[in-house]
């Protein structure tokens, strides 16, 4: 079965409570639930992980490396707009990526204008809240199934 490994990072963890007029009202738990149902329905298996820590997202990155993951779907959080460490995480091991944000960071901080994974991702899927991760699961298991080999 194809597997599809779903990454969030910093803060992330408290969806539901923070900013919920920028992020909404649900919670990881409940976003994880809604984008493994979407994924069932794809013929696919999601593994949810998420981390305020930059070195623990890119160790789980290698390890998909190693486990037959077939995409990565990702919420950088914060570190959208500051890490090579994890772009380069990424590229090493050569899997393909969808970027996912909640909001659309271009219509807020001049800050969170750059991003270090837009420009290596499949494609960006921002604004759309909640919503954005079972895209974002419909559009890797589209693309796995037209590109079933790695990368
Ligand atoms: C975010 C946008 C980032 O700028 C911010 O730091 C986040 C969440 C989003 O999902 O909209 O933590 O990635």
């Amino acid at each position: 079965m194809t597997r599809l490994l779903l990454l969030n990072g910093p803060n992330l963890n408290l969806l539901g409570t923070r900013e919920p007029g920028i992020y909404g009202a649900d919670t990881l738990q409940a976003i994880e639930q809604r984008a493994s149902e979407r994924a069932r329905e794809a013929g696919c298996e999601l593994l949810c992980f998420q981390s305020n820590a930059e070195h623990a997202l890119i160790e789980r990155i290698h390890q998909a490396g190693a486990e037959d993951v077939g995409c990565l779907l990702f919420n950088p959080g914060a570190f959208t707009h500051t890490s090579i460490a994890l772009r380069d995480a990424v590229l090493a091991v050569r899997l393909p990526l969808i970027e996912i944000h909640l909001s659309n960071p271009h219509t807020r901080e001049p800050f969170r204008h750059r991003s270090y994974f837009s420009d290596i991702a499949l494609g960006v899927i921002a604004g759309f809240g909640a919503l954005g991760y079972e895209l974002a699961v419909r559009a890797a298991a589209q693309h796995l199934a037209r590109a079933p080999q790695r990368g």
